[in-house]
Parts: structure tokens; sequence; C-alpha cells
């Protein structure tokens, strides 16, 4: 490592110390109010795969980890089925406190937290990101410069998107949320053959800090 250059670690730390902070947000006082916690991300600093949702839940803003309710059941099920372990990839979401009633993020909170995000893909520098549902999808892909493609979740859910990035070539897997699954059993099947174009991706990208 280059002297001075900070490890990702302690570069994850000054977003979570900023976010921990994040006075200015709307969703500051929602948190501090009920004993909530940001919810930052978690998984491999060096990993290929990074998912990336909407925001957290209940369960997620009162143990500070993303996916870790019902959602994230079905997200945990899913990865084993094409055996990708949950600690080999990076999950987090655009918006890192829970909007009360679990609503969709309004856009002036996509404003704030986004930053974040992107600092954490600069960090990650993945090779592959799957979004999970629409809002994701939309933010990612309107980053990537990929406005003129994005179509209905209905439609781009599995396909395969390629970017360049100022850290290499990207692949963008738009893929439906995991709770479509509590509302719609059915749903579990597209999502199932998704997962599988990961599975090739893990398989062939290994993690990055693997020898
Ligand atoms: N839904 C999300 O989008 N993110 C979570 O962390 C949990 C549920």
């Amino acid at each position: 490592m280059a002297k001075n250059k900070k490890s990702k670690t302690a570069l994850m730390r000054e977003i979570r110390d900023e976010v921990v902070n994040l006075t200015s947000s709307p969703l500051y006082e929602f948190r501090t109010e009920n004993g909530y916690l940001p919810v930052l991300g978690e998984g491999s600093h060096d990993a290929s795969i990074m998912f990336i949702g909407e925001g957290p839940g209940l369960n997620e803003a009162k143990t500070g980890r993303p996916f870790c309710g019902a959602a994230g059941k079905i997200l945990d099920q899913l990865l084993e089925d094409v055996h990708i372990p949950r600690c080999e990839i990076y999950i987090t979401n655009i918006i890192k406190d829970r909007p009360p009633q679990n609503r969709d993020p309004l856009p002036a909170e996509i404003e704030i937290y986004a930053p974040f995000l992107d600092r954490q893909i600069e960090i990650i520098e993945p090779k592959v990101i799957a979004t999970l549902g629409r809002y994701a999808m939309v933010y990612v892909m309107e980053k990537f410069g990929l406005d003129a493609q994005i179509e209905p979740i209905s439609t781009a859910h599995g396909k395969e998107y390629g970017v360049q990035t100022l850290f290499g070539s990207l692949i963008i897997i738009p893929l439906y949320h995991p709770a479509v699954v509590i509302y719609n059993n059915k749903m579990l099947g597209a999502l199932r053959e998704d997962f599988k174009k990961l599975e090739t991706y893990h398989k062939g990208v290994p993690n990055k800090t693997k020898p």
C-alpha cells in the first residue's frame, strides 16, 4: 500500500462517522428519537459483487445490519442456492436510515445519502453491481450514464449492462427486490433465474483478495 494511503476500512469508517452525525438528514430525528441505528453496509471490502438495496427496514434499523429481516432471509436463501457466501459480497442501500413506515425514499433523501453510496462504490471497486428493486436500479443506471436504457424492472431484471468506470469495467444487473416474494411467491422463480447469472460472475471473478 502506498505511504499515507488510507485503508478501505479507514475510508468506510469515515463514511460511518459522517452518517452517524448527519444532523442535516430529514431522517436523523426519526433515527435518534427511536433509538435506531444507521445502516452503512456489510461484507467484504474487496468484494467483486456489490448488492445495493433501497433502505433499511425496522429490523435493519434496530440492528444496524442490512437485509437482516424478512427480505434478508429471502436474499440469504437466494445467495445460498447459487453458492455465494454472504461474507464474500458487499451489501448496502442507497438510503442509510430507515424511512418512517418503510415508505419509498424521497428525492431529498436520495440526494443526501447517495454521495455516501458513491464513495462506497469507489472504495470497493466492484466488478458487478446487483441492484435490488427499482430505486437502486434507477440510481445506479443514471449514475453510470445509462439513463436512456432504463426500463420498468419487469423487463430490465436479469439484463446485464456493461459500463466503463474510473476503476475499470463494471457490469450492472438489475434484480427484483427480494421483498416482492413476501407479497407474491411466484416471483421467486424469476429471482432464482437472475441469481444464477451472479453465480457465473462469482465463479468467474473471484473475490479480489483470493489468490
Ligand atoms: N430492504 C432494503 O432495501 N434494504 C434493507 O436493508 C432491508 C430491506
